[in-house]
């Protein structure tokens, strides 16, 4: 087994199904997931539902259910969309879940043998939206005067009894760590944003409630329940194992969340593991927020897209692509249907798959399927297969370096090469004229269309998968991609290709545009 690579997404909030944003962030840290995989790491990927708190207590009283049953009913369908959608996960962990309720209880004695955790009386603002705490000077003002929170959110006068963290004894750690370490907060507009917070000081923070109960248990302190982002952060290390197991893939390489969140997982979360001893992770990546036609989506606007709607209606295929290439990674990016259907028919549909369905069905028409001869060889074969040789480690390196969209700009360079390659060539019309030279060309073409197939499968392993499987490649991880010994064994194994069908089917924009 390789290297671990541990990556994660948050952990979404079942109080209401799932939309578009919480299907981009799972599909773009399945890429990850996968690509790391190819390269062979050992990764543990893991997703899953922050169910406790506040949020989710109001929501069940509005609705008129109890809080576990919303959390078992609206966890499914997070669950259902990662499934529907391939996101590859190892665990779908709930922090209702018993071990979870364990690690927990550790990390607060950790914190508290630190001697980090005191008890006193919180007074200030809370949003139960963000739940989270501001401070006055954070509060921005509303209509009519109302006061909310930098996020936008109705924040309410809370007064308890409560445990502090002493988060304020860790400025100048976290000062220290971030500079010794300028990958830990990416990418560089959320670092200095992090960096503008932490160095304004740091206030201690409440860290437990006492007016509900629906959480998990501060040890030893009846009546107090942990605030919901202390068992929630802690979820990274439930699913390494934490407190009895081997940690094997602790320190986390990638925990992936949205933008909004960073402050949670750049500073509260480093400072926790520090009181308590424990590795930090090695990188916090906020992505962008996903808007619809520019728009941010909220319920009244009637924007809140099902993401299994929009499978069924782009596929997922479609879907993933559209995501992973539009939006420069770490960036706010926008959709719509019109988008996602110019982009999938344009480079999925007509560029590559279009490629791939006229060579192999040209080969299985004209030669029986089987694996064209060396034939004729020519400069342009060479300089093709180089091209290509290029834009996948193009994509490599893009994927490396969480650069995940141009990464795949790269690899498109590789098809629209071999697309320039086929219409010069004309493969069609050498048939009668130049067999030799045919073979040639279509053995480069199956060479260029295999690369191209494995180095894509992060993004859309379904469509990919069929290619690779109508040539009968098993093998597909990146050490595999420009081995052209996979050729030869095809032949020698006497190997054919059946008339394939398309990988990427064409898109129709659905007649009624609206909600996607
Ligand atoms: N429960 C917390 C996270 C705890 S992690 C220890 C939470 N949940 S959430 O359901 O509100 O959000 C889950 C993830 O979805 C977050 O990373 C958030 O940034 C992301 N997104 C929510 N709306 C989004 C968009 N419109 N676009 C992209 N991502 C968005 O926060």
């Amino acid at each position: 087994m390789g290297h671990p690579f541990y990556i994660t997404t948050a952990i979404s909030y079942p109080n209401g199904r799932p939309h578009i944003g919480h299907a981009y962030e799972a599909i773009a840290a399945d890429a990850i997931a996968r690509f790391q995989r190819q390269a062979g790491r050992d990764v543990r990927f893991q997703t899953g539902t922050d169910e406790h708190g506040l949020k989710m207590v109001q929501t069940a009283r509005d609705r008129g259910v109890e809080v576990r049953a919303l959390a078992d009913e609206m966890s499914g369908y997070f669950k259902a969309m990662c499934d529907k959608l391939e996101v590859s996960y190892d665990r779908f962990i709930r922090t209702t879940d018993t071990d979870h309720h364990r690690a927990s209880q550790a990390i607060w004695q950790a914190m508290a043998d630190a001697g980090d955790l005191y008890l006193d009386r919180y007074e200030g603002w809370y949003s139960v939206r963000d739940e989270a705490f501001y401070d006055e000077k954070e509060l921005v003002e509303g209509e009519g005067g109302a006061k909310l929170s930098p996020q936008g959110t109705p924040v309410t006068w809370t007064a308890e009894e409560t445990w502090f963290f002493r988060l304020s004894r860790y400025q100048q750690p976290l000062l220290d760590f971030y500079a010794a370490n300028s990958d830990f907060i990416r990418p560089e507009a959320r670092r200095n944003e992090i960096l503008r917070f932490v160095e304004g000081g740091l206030s201690d923070l409440s860290v437990s409630r006492t007016s509900f109960d629906w959480g998990v248990a501060v040890p030893g302190s009846p009546g107090h329940v942990m605030y919901v982002w202390v068992d929630a952060l802690t979820n990274y290390l439930t699913g390494a194992g934490y407190p009895d197991g081997d940690m094997t893939y602790w320190p986390a390489d990638l925990h992936l969340i949205g933008k909004d969140i960073v402050r949670f997982h750049a500073v509260y979360w480093p400072a926790f593991l520090m009181s308590a001893g424990i590795a930090l992770p090695k990188t916090v990546f906020g992505h962008g927020f996903l808007l619809h036609r520019g728009e941010k989506m909220s319920k009244s606007l009637g924007n809140v897209v099902d993401p299994l709607d929009l499978a069924d209606l782009f596929g997922v295929d479609g879907l993933r692509y559209f995501l992973l290439r539009e939006v420069s990674f770490g960036q706010d990016g926008s959709y719509s249907a019109e988008a996602i259907v110019t982009r999938v028919n344009a480079e999925l549909a007509n560029a590559f798959g279009n490629l791939a369905q006229r060579t192999l069905s040209f080969i299985a028409k004209n030669l029986g399927g089987a694996f064209p001869e060396t034939g004729r060889a020519d400069l342009a074969d060479a300089q093709l297969i180089e091209e290509v040789v290029v834009a996948c480690a193009g994509l490599r390196a893009g994927f490396d370096d969480l650069l995940l969209s141009q990464g795949v700009e790269a690899w498109l360079r590789g098809v629209f090469a071999c697309n320039q390659y086929i219409d010069a060539q004309a493969p069609w019309s050498l048939r009668k004229t130049d067999p030799e030279r045919m073979h040639a060309v279509l053995r480069t073409l199956v060479r260029a269309i295999r690369m191209l197939a494995i180095a894509i499968l992060p993004v859309v392993p379904a469509g990919a998968g069929r290619v690779l499987d109508q040539l009968g490649a098993a093998e597909r991880d990146h050490v595999a991609i420009d081995d052209d010994g996979w050729y030869q064994r095809r032949v020698d194994a006497g190997a054919v290709i059946a008339p394939p069908t398309p990988a990427f089917p064409r898109l129709e924009l659905p007649a009624e545009t609206e909600p996607a």
